[in-house]
């Protein structure tokens, strides 16, 4: 695991959106594994603004979502596809039929994760998977567990996680209790792995992904044993250690 310490949660964005803009001009069908939720947002303002200018072409990208909630349709402004949508893929120049989240209008869960782990295996690893880290340790929608999950599998959501996303949402109530969610075996098979993390609230939970034991008690742990995995961390978020 490699630490980069940023003097801001914008630089951190910054930094991940010339990777991906570098890793995109250098290999023009690379497959991208998107994160959503608070933390990724300006990195996609970013790309979206390089796609404009000029600096990088989406028409041959493949991207892969980690996540959806169950029971939200695409058009559900807060489903994970209308976040990517408005977020990013109304912005760039990438072709939508290219672009991939689980399907959480689908009700059979087996189902719902068959066809996604297909499409998975279809599309291959991702050459860089972005990801954020949740309060409880997770990654994608793997909550804190028994064991780490291989593939693709629907998670009934902890409190901790429900408590961080009703803000996006009009009351606590709307946020669905369930997702689909990529499998922590799929995330530790991408090529690179970045991970942006920001702030003080995030602090205590960063060290022992960073520093702690490996287990599924914290899902993100599991990066320790990941080739080439990159924190990108503000200095707020990695306060309660020393680097
Ligand atoms: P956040 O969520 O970016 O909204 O803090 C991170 C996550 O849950 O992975």
């Amino acid at each position: 695991m490699k630490v980069i310490v940023t003097n801001s949660y914008d630089e951190s964005c910054a930094v991940v959106a010339g990777m991906i803009r570098d890793l995109v001009n250098a290999k023009p069908n690379a497959k991208l594994g998107l994160a959503t939720g608070g933390t990724p947002v300006p990195i996609y303002q970013k790309l979206a603004q390089m796609n404009q200018a000029g600096e990088v072409d989406f028409s041959q990208v493949h991207t892969v979502n980690l996540d959806e909630y169950c029971g939200l349709p695409g058009t559900h402004e807060q489903s994970y596809r209308y976040f990517m949508n408005t977020h990013l893929f109304h912005k760039i120049n990438i072709n939508h039929a290219n672009t991939y989240v689980p399907n959480g209008t689908e009700p059979d869960a087996e189902k719902a994760c068959q066809a996604y782990n297909e499409l998975l295996h279809k599309i291959g690893p991702a050459d860089i998977q972005i990801l954020g880290l949740g309060h409880d340790g997770h990654i994608g929608f793997n909550e804190p567990s028994d064991h780490f999950e291989n593939e693709t599998d629907c998670v009934d959501l902890t409190e901790t996680t429900i408590q961080a996303n009703k803000r996006f949402f009009d009351s606590e109530k709307d946020v669905p209790k369930q997702a689909y969610t990529m499998g922590i075996g799929t995330i530790m098979r991408c090529r690179k792995i970045l991970v942006v993390v920001s702030g003080k609230d995030k602090a205590e939970i960063l060290k022992q992904v960073i520093q702690g034991p490996v287990t599924p008690e914290v899902p993100g742990s599991i990066l320790q044993f990941h080739p080439d995995c990159m924190i990108i961390a503000d200095e707020a978020a990695l306060s309660e250690m020393a680097v």
